[in-house]
């Protein structure tokens, strides 16, 4: 796997820039954009309609998608797995090929109905607001994928706490997201601001979301925080990704 840590750092992290709090409303904002997104979300991952940027592009975002895929899979994750933001899925499938049991926590049911690990017997499905939801039961495995770069700066602390409450002692965690110099230039990105981007529907309605591309140092020290040994990594251009297990 190459890795290009010196690349990974956050540009805006490097500036020391601060940043206003997002507030709820704009939370409700971004889970509202999602509802409306369900149907056409499947485009970007897939790299359909105006997230198709040609061959050669597609190439390396499959390539990097397997890179990610394998060094998942190397880790042999297992037992009861709790996704979070599962959304329509584009890992889900993945999860519960090395579950036991798989728990999807989502916020929209616009997203999860295109999801197809929801029809399965040993899957369950819990629509929640992440931020106020707590877990029921400990988790063996704990994933998040394209979620963290959602989340407020001010609110990592805080869900890093809940997914290692989630977590049995030497259970295991995995995240996946977009690096800065990918996730700023996707078709959908009409302008961006503090912790807030500007996003473009299919039907020409605009919405603004939250997102935050943390260092790859910050992420790892956060986790450490709560008792999560995480390393975190890059591919060459599009995906920062992060394996990790609960120490204590
Ligand atoms: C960028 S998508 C990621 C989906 C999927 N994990 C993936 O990798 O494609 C973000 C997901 O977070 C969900 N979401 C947004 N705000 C939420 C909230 N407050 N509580 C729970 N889920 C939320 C959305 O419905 C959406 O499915």
């Amino acid at each position: 796997m190459r890795e290009r840590k010196d690349v990974c750092m956050n540009s805006k992290e490097r500036e020391g820039a601060s940043y206003e709090r997002v507030t709820d409303q704009q939370l409700q904002d971004q889970l509202n954009y999602y509802r409306e997104r369900a149907p056409e979300y499947d485009d970007w991952w897939y790299r359909r309609g105006t997230f198709n940027h040609g061959d050669e592009a597609n190439r390396i975002w499959f390539d990097e998608v397997s890179m990610v895929k394998e060094s998942f899979k190397a880790e042999h994750f297992e037992g009861d797995f709790l996704e979070l933001a599962a959304g329509t899925g584009t890992w889900s499938c993945l999860f519960l090929k090395e579950a036991r049991t798989l728990t999807v926590v989502d916020g929209s049911v616009e997203m999860l109905s295109h999801n197809p690990v929801v029809a399965e017997p040993n899957v369950r499905t819990i629509i929640a607001d992440l931020f106020s939801w707590s877990p029921d039961q400990l988790y063996d495995s704990v994933a998040f994928t394209f979620w963290i770069s959602h989340l407020p700066r001010e609110r990592l602390v805080g869900f890093f706490t809940m997914v290692s409450r989630c977590l049995k002692t030497g259970g295991k965690m995995f995240f996946v997201d977009d690096r800065e110099v990918a996730g700023t230039r996707e078709s959908h990105v009409v302008g961006a601001s503090g912790q807030t981007m500007i996003r473009k529907l299919n039907n020409g309605d605009h919405a603004i979301i939250v997102k935050n591309f943390f260092g790859d140092k910050d992420i790892q020290q956060i986790a450490s925080k709560v008792g999560i040994e995480l390393h975190v990594h890059c591919t060459p251009t599009y995906f920062q990704y992060g394996v990790g297990s609960k120490t204590v």
